[in-house]
């Protein structure tokens, strides 16, 4: 039996273009987002199963397991979030509860719902989620969602910990890419210049730039590293070029 990939958030910018390359690499991958369409369009286009369910409703990670049936599960990424960016003032409770729920505890779910099915791989699994660079550098306007990345990284090193050596857990860190998630900053010219430029490498990312961090994370050359949480960011978690 094929194992899988299975990509919670595959239709969107980043998940996508991580589905996209597994699929060119013979890798069997299973997609699940909110949008029907999108997601049938993108299953006929690389030849997949779809799952069309929402990451707040418990009852979602059940379906895919069912959709997913015996198949072992060697790969599970968690490409769904949200930028939430309002001053502290203006941020309520339903906000900061919304991002744990879509960014944390959606993963947790979506780990726990699979386990089973990672633990019978026979090469052991990986596990990809995604945080921010605003989880390791302060930004002002960004407490909720630097707060619910910040779930995600304990997540990581927590879950590394207590499923190895079968399943190894890792999270990619970007800074602004653009995917719709984004729209809201990438749609003014002005202010991706003016993001570039606090970058070393001056621009913002792509996600053919935070999907090839992803697969690798997948794939066997990522064998001996579990725990981590990686920035694909130019530089901006670490670095400072001017003043
Ligand atoms: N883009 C950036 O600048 C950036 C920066 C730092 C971190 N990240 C992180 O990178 C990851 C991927 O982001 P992205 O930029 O690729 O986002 P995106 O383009 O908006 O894609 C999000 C994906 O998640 C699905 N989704 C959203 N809400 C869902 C829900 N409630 N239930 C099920 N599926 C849902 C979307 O499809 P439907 O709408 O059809 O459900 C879509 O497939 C996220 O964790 C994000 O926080 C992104």
């Amino acid at each position: 039996m094929t194992d899988r990939t299975i990509i919670y958030g595959g239709t969107g910018g980043i998940g996508s273009e991580i589905a996209r390359a597994l699929a060119r690499a013979g890798r069997a991958v299973h997609l699940v987002a909110r949008d029907g369409g999108r997601l049938a369009a993108l299953g006929a286009e690389i030849g997949c199963g779809v799952t069309e369910g929402d990451v707040t409703d418990p009852a979602t990670f059940d379906r895919v397991v069912q959709d997913v049936g015996d198949s072992p599960v060697a790969g599970l990424v968690y490409a769904v979030g949200t930028i939430t960016l309002k001053p502290l003032a203006r941020l309520t409770d339903a906000d900061y509860l919304s991002d744990f729920t879509l960014n944390a505890l959606g993963a947790a779910r979506a780990v726990r719902a699979h386990l089973p099915a990672m633990q019978r791989a026979a090469s052991g699994a990986s596990v990809v989620l995604f945080s921010s660079v605003a989880a390791r550098q302060g930004f002002a306007n960004h407490a909720s969602i630097a707060m619910a990345k910040g779930a995600v990284e304990g997540l990581v090193l927590s879950l590394g910990a207590e499923l190895a050596p079968k399943v190894r857990v890792n999270a990619v860190a970007p800074s602004l890419t653009d995917t719709p998630l984004a729209a809201g900053m990438t749609s003014n010219e002005a202010m991706v210049k003016a993001i570039a430029g606090l970058h070393a490498l001056p621009r913002i990312g792509t996600p053919v730039d935070i999907a090839g961090l992803a697969v690798f994370l997948l794939g066997e050359g990522a064998s001996w590293i579990t725990g981590q949480v990686i920035g694909v960011d130019g530089g901006r978690s670490t670095l400072r070029t001017k003043g």
